[in-house]
């Protein structure tokens, strides 16, 4: 079949409606489903569609689908299409798509979003698709997506895949082959560090890993511009695992730090992004300058709206990254439930005990500021959105995805707190955290889960509006339940923390970091390990949630790498205070 005849096949099935997804976004037209003639289409997708396909940001009646077109198979005037189906051979579609040449571009580096909200048709419980994108008679691989199930379905049962810290240059992702071989997931998240913007900083990149460098165009080892972050996004998502795992599920996404840049907040003083370790701060050459580092903010925003698919637009005309760009949101899986994905880097405040040193934002002993109400996490917009979503939910099950750890975490002496080890999480925010904590609790909200990302660290922990409060039968100081995805590939704690301290403050720390040790410190925290990579799930039953870590050696190069449970935490709703190591199933 040669192209004229494709084309006129897709014109004939014809017309209609014109939808423009808001500034940033593909406009896209639909052209009916009568099945095509597609054979005689050219296979090397690789060629075309170099950075592969994904799904993300299920609702009812859709999910935004993405790809990416090498610059070399360009055509000019060219169009892009899209098909969906029931089966995998594509005979019976449910929608196809044209994409028009003036929504593939430099200006957004040749990725394309496509929103299908509202033209998927609604199922009870979630529609599973096939989809592919044809450009320039090539074909590209087949994803497959999932839809949410219609509101008020009465589901039973939900599985998530949980990602997060996949620092490319530091393994492989056997851990992401693992999640595109599992099929009993529902959906996949991804809760932060998709990218690091460093490209071998020696603080936490060892680099043994030849064939993972990353090279900046701007030739320095962290990210100063756009350019810069999307030849990043473009190398991690030439990643074979990572793209099957994107292939085979749709995942939802937030960014954390390494987005942008290490430990990153917003400086209302001065009106832009704070970045404490970031060249723009600290290199005399770049003179800390605040229009500087907003540009940063606005560039690690646009990057990650191209190659991040996600249901939200990013508006380049804005000056402010405040109004460029809102990436939290949320999700109903019917009835069951309510996920509202935060984003904890965009509207918090400074540290709370300075920036300059890191033991100013790990074990920041001697200081108190992060109990002041002034500290936020979230903004206030963001937080009084979270705390009305989360009260007034009547899913049976409230999930939120998050970043930094949001329970405590300190240092203690016979129950009491002496420090909290690390401020740039929740622990900085602790009014806040509280009044997160105090809401759920006078709202009575039942089955509430944190899932978080971040620390490089495997970690299951009762959430406590006190957590001085050690009394078990204090049931009303029991809020919810937190668990930590480990890192990918990421440094883990030890390694991370260890590099940037001496030898006496390492000691100290990783004594403090030892398992046995955190949960003496610690005792609402039930689980804790930070020696390996891998990933979780989260799957949640109408009786009880159940975490399931694994961990896979990220230096196996192999994708049939095995991988191991470590962790199995349950979570029984009609024992809230309770949280059961499972050993089964090992
Ligand atoms: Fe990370």
């Amino acid at each position: 079949m040669d192209r004229r005849r494709f084309l006129s096949a897709l014109g004939a099935v014809g017309g209609g409606l014109l939808v423009t997804w808001q500034a940033q976004a593909a406009d896209w037209l639909h052209l009916g489903t009568a099945p095509l003639d597609t054979s005689g289409l050219r296979t090397d997708s690789a060629r075309v569609f170099d950075l592969s396909v994904s799904s993300a940001d299920p609702s009812v009646t859709g999910v935004v689908l993405w790809t990416h077109i090498h610059p070399d198979a360009i055509r000019f005037g060219e169009a892009l299409y899209v098909q969906v189906a029931q089966d995998a051979a594509f005979q019976n579609l449910v929608l196809q798509a044209q994409v028009g040449p003036q929504s593939i571009t430099p200006e957004r580096d040749h990725t394309v979003k496509i929103d299908l909200d509202g033209h998927l048709p609604a199922s009870a419980t979630g529609g599973a698709y096939f989809y592919r994108f044809i450009y320039d008679r090539t074909v590209s691989r087949t994803g497959r997506c999932r839809t949410l199930a219609a509101s008020g379905a009465a589901l039973k049962r939900l599985k998530l895949g949980l990602l997060t810290c996949q620092d490319y240059t530091n393994g492989y992702y056997g851990a992401l082959a693992h999640v595109a071989k599992d099929d009993s997931l529902d959906f996949v998240l991804h809760l932060g560090d998709f990218i690091y913007e460093s490209a071998g900083d020696p603080r936490f990149q060892s680099l043994p890993f030849a064939d993972r460098s990353v090279v900046l165009p701007s030739g320095g080892i962290v990210a100063l511009d756009l350019a810069d972050y999307r030849a990043i996004y473009r190398r991690y998502r030439s990643d074979a695992q990572l793209q099957a795992a994107m292939e085979r599920h749709t995942f939802i996404c937030v960014p954390d730090d390494h987005e942008t840049a290490n430990d990153s907040y917003w400086d209302y003083a001065r009106d832009t992004l704070g970045a404490p370790d970031h060249p723009y701060t600290t290199d005399p050459k770049y003179g800390n300058s605040p229009a500087l580092l907003k540009r940063l903010k606005l560039d690690s925003q646009r990057a990650w709206s191209e190659y991040v698919p996600a249901r939200v637009s990013f508006n380049p005309l804005a000056t402010h990254p405040h109004e460029a760009l809102q990436v939290y949101r949320r999700f109903a899986f019917g009835s069951f439930l309510d996920l509202f994905m935060i984003e904890n880097r965009s509207y918090r405040s400074p540290h709370p005990c300075g920036e300059k040193d890191a033991l100013q934002r790990y074990l920041p002993l001697g200081c108190t500021q992060y109990n002041s109400s002034e500290q936020t996490m979230l903004g206030a917009r963001q937080r009084d959105w979270l705390i009305a979503g989360l009260t007034q939910s009547r899913a049976t099950w409230k999930l939120m995805g998050n970043q930094t750890f949001f329970g405590r975490l300190a240092l203690t002496f016979l129950g009491a707190q002496i420090t909290p080890i690390n401020v740039d999480a929740w622990d900085g925010f602790n009014a806040e955290r509280q009044a997160i904590t105090g809401a759920l609790r006078e709202a009575k909200v039942r089955n509430y889960l944190v899932v978080t990302g971040d620390l490089h660290t495997y970690m299951a922990s009762h959430i406590k509006h006190h957590y001085g409060d050690s009394n078990p039968l204090n049931f009303s100081n029991h809020v919810g339940a937190e668990f930590m995805t480990p890192a990918v590939t990421s440094s883990n704690l030890g390694e991370m923390l260890g590099a940037k301290l001496d030898a006496t403050q390492r000691t100290l720390l990783m004594q403090g970091l030892a398992a046995p040790a955190v949960r003496v410190n610690n005792p609402h925290v039930q689980y804790f390990n930070s020696n390996q990579q891998g990933y979780s799930t989260l799957e949640m039953t109408d009786t009880y949630a159940e975490w399931v870590a694994y961990a896979v050696d990220k230096g196996a190069s192999d994708p049939a790498v095995s991988r191991k449970c470590v962790a199995r935490q349950r979570k029984y709703m009609s024992l809230p205070w309770l949280m059961a190591q499972s050993t089964s199933g090992y």
